[in-house]
């Protein structure tokens, strides 16, 4: 999603925004621009591409000046070329937005019939010729951005810049996030405490519906009824270091690889030995009581929400609470009626997807409690949620999302195994054994870890394939759909997840020897099911390759085409140790096809529109 930036300054801007924009690329984006204020006149360079065109473009032709605004841009409305990328400026407004203006169209039209020309197709122009007018009828700048903003209908995050104002920025936020940065006799603003990393840790969010008046000696915030408000500032732990790939390739591969740690410290967050004996599940930072709910209502998008498909199964088979789960973007407009004692969990690694968040919001009010497992403890739907489960798995910048899945499951794993104890379902004895399988994970992580050079050669087999399947049964069945999704993200090859069982029911149509078949399949009490569905597609010519532990691999018997040892772990945590190599056999297939891993075509980080 875009990335804005912007910064009132003491020294020469335009680098040191083009270094924040560097810190926001893992977001996505295929345009970029700065515009900055010198001697009173406003100066613009935007290049379309990767962030390397624009820096080419401010050595060869630079621009001067201590106030300045940067955009990384993905594009929405309209394609992404030089006439689209932002900042737009509009004779002396220059402004960047992040977010959807839904009445554009018809701003457009009031502008046009007012003999507005417009230059682009974008929904963001609307809003500079919007402040251009308010500033030719006479308006100072923040009245004008002020009575801008409240025309605008959608969810957007703006930064303004006015000519001959070299110590004025103006900053909004509806809907998308927006971090106000306090440097001394410095202000910034960006789009997340990243892109401020480096400049200042001393942050501030803005609330829905806040616009903010920002001059070098700080900012005068407003609420959505003008009225003057203080707002926290915060000290953030966001830090450069965390942004660098050290000797990995790329950020996923270097995710990949952390996974051990941050899993060894999201369990150290949600688990604890009881009198030196018993190992027990805790609510990490927080305080839940699983008695008090009838039922869990799950709602995230994309990985996320996969997490909730195994999360479903461990609430419902470990603690017996029955668990409905629903991608964001369907949920909120399908209007369910929520009874009492519903507990709604909202999964996401940023906390900014819009869907999620609007869900959220959709819930607030009905659900007796609502429920955020977050990575970005400062985000939105942390902010707006009863209780905080944070997953603790470091920034994430790798597109696809890894440590942070994994880091979901661990923590809603502890959760469930929390529920199962409070509800009675379970005894200490049976507590500890689930929480010590659940220790297990870092090691079985690493031992997946140990044997990586296995899959670069299998890889290179996928890569030439135009269809993979995936299968998996019981709570293998998420992770046959996320290692779908995640090959085809990064690797852009066609690739779907079925339960194993549903293989009959049509897919298995599709099997000749030319569609590779990845079958998930750890040796618990479903393994012979799936060595029956397996059978079914080796007797169509098809091609297994066999995902399972050592006594799996050996039940399987002959036929299978490759296979991929695992370690011996117990079922409950299988879902979390066999993300890994989905995720192996995603990256190193996208390595072989020579595909953008981190930033692969037409994705975003943070998908902060609907
Ligand atoms: C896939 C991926 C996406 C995200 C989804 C939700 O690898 O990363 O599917 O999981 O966009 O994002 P968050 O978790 O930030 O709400």
């Amino acid at each position: 999603m875009c990335g804005i930036v912007g910064i009132l300054g003491d020294h020469e801007v335009a680098p040191i925004i083009l270094d924040a924009l560097k810190r926001l690329e893992y977001r996505g984006y295929d345009s970029a621009g700065i515009a900055t204020l010198h001697e009173g006149a406003m100066y613009r360079r935007r290049a379309t591409g990767k962030l390397v065109a624009l820096s080419d473009l401010l050595v060869n032709d630079p621009i001067r000046g201590k106030a300045g605004i940067g955009h990384t841009r993905w594009a929405t409305h309209g394609a992404p070329t030089l006439a689209n990328a932002h900042p737009h400026q509009v004779g002396p407004v220059a402004v960047v937005h992040n977010g959807i203006i839904e009445n554009f169209r018809a701003l457009r039209k009031e502008l046009t019939a007012d003999g507005v020309r417009f230059e682009t197709e974008t929904d963001t122009e609307t809003v500079a010729h919007l402040a251009a007018r308010e500033l030719a009828r006479g308006k100072s700048p923040e009245e004008a951005a002020a009575a801008t903003v409240a025309r605008l209908e959608g969810a957007f995050a703006l930064a303004f810049l006015f000519e001959g104002e070299e110590d004025l920025m103006i900053a909004a936020r509806r809907g998308s996030p927006l971090a106000l940065g306090y440097g001394v006799n410095e202000m910034f603003i960006g789009s997340d405490a990243l892109a401020l990393a480096g400049m200042t840790r001393r942050v501030c969010y803005l609330e829905e519906g806040d616009l903010a008046v920002i001059r070098r000696a700080g900012a005068v915030i407003h609420d959505a009824s003008g009225a003057v408000v203080e707002r926290d500032i915060l000290e953030v732990s966001a830090s450069n270091a965390v942004a660098e790939k050290g000797n990995h390739k790329h950020f996923m591969e270097k995710e990949i690889h952390e996974q051990p740690t941050v899993a060894t410290y999201a369990l150290s967050h949600y688990t604890h030995t009881v009198d030196g004996e018993h190992a027990s599940a805790h609510a990490g930072p927080a305080t839940v009581d699983f008695t008090a709910y009838d039922r869990i209502v799950m709602v995230a998008c994309g990985t996320a929400h996969l997490a909730c498909h195994v999360a479903k199964y461990w609430f419902e088979q470990v603690a017996r609470l029955p668990v409905e789960i629903e991608v964001a973007s369907e949920f909120r407009y399908r209007e369910p009626p929520v009874s009492p004692r519903t507990l709604a969990v909202f999964v996401s690694q940023s906390g900014e997807t819009a869907d999620t968040l609007a869900a959220l919001r959709y819930m607030a009010g009905k659900a007796e409690t609502i429920a955020a497992v977050v990575n970005v403890p400062e985000s939105s739907i942390a902010r707006e949620s009863d209780l905080v489960f944070p997953i603790f798995a470091g920034i994430e910048v790798g597109v696809a999302s890894t440590k942070a899945f994994t880091c979901q499951l661990i923590v809603l794993g502890a959760l469930a195994v929390l529920a199962a104890r409070q509800r009675g379902v379970i005894d200490r004895t049976q507590e500890t054994r689930l929480v010590s399988a659940l220790e297990t994970v870092p090691g079985a992580m690493a031992e997946v870890l140990r044997d990586e050079k296995l899959f670069p050669p299998l890889c290179w087999h996928l890569a030439k394939a135009d269809d993979i399947l995936f299968l998996g049964r019981g709570a293998m069945y998420p992770l046959a759909l996320e290692g779908a999704l995640k090959l085809k993200e990064i690797s852009y090859i066609h690739a779907e997840g079925y339960a194993s069982g549903e293989l009959k029911h049509g897919p298995i149509a599709l099997i000749d020897e030319s569609v590779p078949v990845i079958v998930m399949a750890p040796s618990d009490a479903l393994f012979e099911k799936t060595v029956s569905n397996m059978q079914e597609v080796m007797a169509r010519g098809g091609r297994i390759l066999l995902i399972s532990d050592a006594k799996g691999l050996q039940a399987a018997g002959e036929g299978t085409w490759q296979q991929i040892e695992m370690p011996d772990v117990d079922p409950f945590v299988a879902p979390i140790v066999y993300a890994l190599p989905a995720q192996l056999l995603a990256y190193y297939t996208a390595v072989t096809k020579g595909t953008d891993v981190d930033q692969p075509r037409n994705l975003a980080k943070s998908v902060t529109v609907e």
